[in-house]
């Protein structure tokens, strides 16, 4: 249990949490998890996975045709993905051999990867972007297609996945041999596979994001481990284009701020704006309800195809500044008024980004003032709508907006005494 004890010392963050909450007299939260010690990840990650795009049909060129969309085509800001902040292009299930080799070594299928992972990583880098792969814990993956999992193999593979040159690993909880399902046991066998990610990169010297895939199986709390183990943990089963699914996993997601921080995210899966399913309200409120619960921004729609309207949600930079903000707080719901919530990040800076999250079936006006977002008494407040790219002023200090059914209103607010 190595990884266990190589902890931060967390509450540099906690501390800083606690002196903010006093000053400002609100939003008290604490940061209770002891992130991994590995120095990565310190804030959400920002990429591309291409299960919600293309499922098992992953192969070498969609994942070179995408990392050459990041990194070339410009957005009507005048930015590329990349330049946002998009950075790693992660390949999810299905890029395997049904078996391993003779040296029971994991195989890309030649077919799908004819550069195996390892050319492939190669090109990723050759553009200044990261190449993430995708593995299971159990006997095998989670496609029905049956590619091998990484138990009892973790240090090998982990070895490999370095010397491939990846650099962000999604480890599923898929096929559990027996036994293995239990508190216990799953601990373990990610422990192994973070343990030998850790001696891997000693030997290697590469750096790898470890993602945990256990989404709360068996009725094991995934959050009350996975920060010590792993960068971001799933903490709902797979997001769906569709609005109950998308609401269920916000749902879920809400009342884990506390176990966010630097490193450490809480991970309520990847995104699905772009994708049929979602009207442009719903889809804007994913975009939204992730940055203001500092989670993975993980495009999961094919980019080559997109709309301008979809890449000018997942290009909003004002958006993005708020889960990339460096303080890495999670955003904490301090109203729900029978689905008329209003949820408040704290910001680097002083400035708190407010969501105004309609969650009914009809259009509301949804309230909120200064002390229950977290702001003293100023004598004005700068709202910025970042959906809207308008500023107002103004000397009140409360507000109200009007949120379409589904949607969300993200203002960010600056009070006039901050810096
Ligand atoms: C699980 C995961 C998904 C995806 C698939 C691949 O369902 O939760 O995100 O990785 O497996 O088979």
């Amino acid at each position: 249990m190595k990884a266990l004890t190589n902890r931060l010392p967390a509450r540099a963050l906690t501390a800083f949490a606690v002196v903010a909450a006093a000053v400002t007299g609100v939003v008290a939260h604490e940061s209770t998890a002891d992130a991994l010690a590995n120095g990565l990840a310190l804030t959400p990650p920002m990429g591309f996975n291409d299960w919600n795009a293309v499922g098992c049909g992953v192969s070498e060129a969609f994942i070179k045709q995408t990392a050459d969309f990041i990194h070339g085509h410009v957005l009507s800001d005048g930015k590329t993905l990349q330049q946002s902040g998009y950075e790693y292009v992660n390949i999810d299930d299905c890029w395997a051999q049904p078996s391993r080799d003779s040296h029971g070594n994991l195989v890309p299928n030649p077919a799908k990867f004819p550069d195996g992972i390892a050319g492939t990583a190669a090109y990723v880098h050759s553009l200044g972007l990261k190449l993430g792969l995708y593995n299971d814990s159990g006997l095998k993956t989670c496609s029905s297609h049956g590619f091998p999992g990484s138990f009892q193999h973790e240090a090998q593979d982990a070895l490999e996945f370095a010397q491939w040159g990846v650099d962000y690993l999604k480890d599923d909880n898929c096929n559990q041999a027996a036994g293995q399902g239990t508190r216990a046991a799953t601990i373990q066998r990610y422990t192994a596979m973070s343990n030998g990610l850790a001696a891997a990169r000693s030997k290697t010297g590469q750096a790898i994001v470890f993602s945990i895939c256990q989404k709360g199986d068996n009725g094991i709390n995934t959050e009350d481990w996975s920060p010590q183990v792993g960068n971001l943990w799933r903490t709902t089963g797979d997001v769906k284009p569709n609005w109950a699914r998308l609401d269920s996993n916000i749902d879920k997601n809400i009342p884990l701020a506390k176990y966010a921080g630097p490193g450490a995210w809480n991970d309520p899966d990847m995104l699905e704006v772009g994708n049929a399913g979602l009207s442009a309200t719903e889809a804007q409120t994913q975009f939204s309800m992730w940055a203001e619960m500092a989670a993975p921004l993980l495009i999961g729609t094919k980019l080559a195809s997109a709309t301008t309207q979809t890449l000018d949600v997942l290009g909003n930079t004002e958006v993005i500044a708020v889960d990339q903000d460096p303080l890495g707080v999670q955003g904490v719901q301090i109203s729900d008024k029978g689905g008329l919530r209003v949820l408040a990040k704290r910001l680097s800076g002083g400035d708190v980004a407010v969501a105004f999250f309609n969650e009914t079936g009809a259009s509301a006006p949804i309230s909120t003032s200064a002390s229950a977002v977290g702001l003293g008494a100023a004598s004005s407040y700068t709202l910025r709508d970042l959906w809207a790219h308008k500023t107002t002023n103004t000397t009140s200090s409360s507000w109200t907006v009007t949120v379409p059914s589904h949607g969300t209103v993200l203002l960010r607010i600056h009070p006039a005494s901050a810096s």
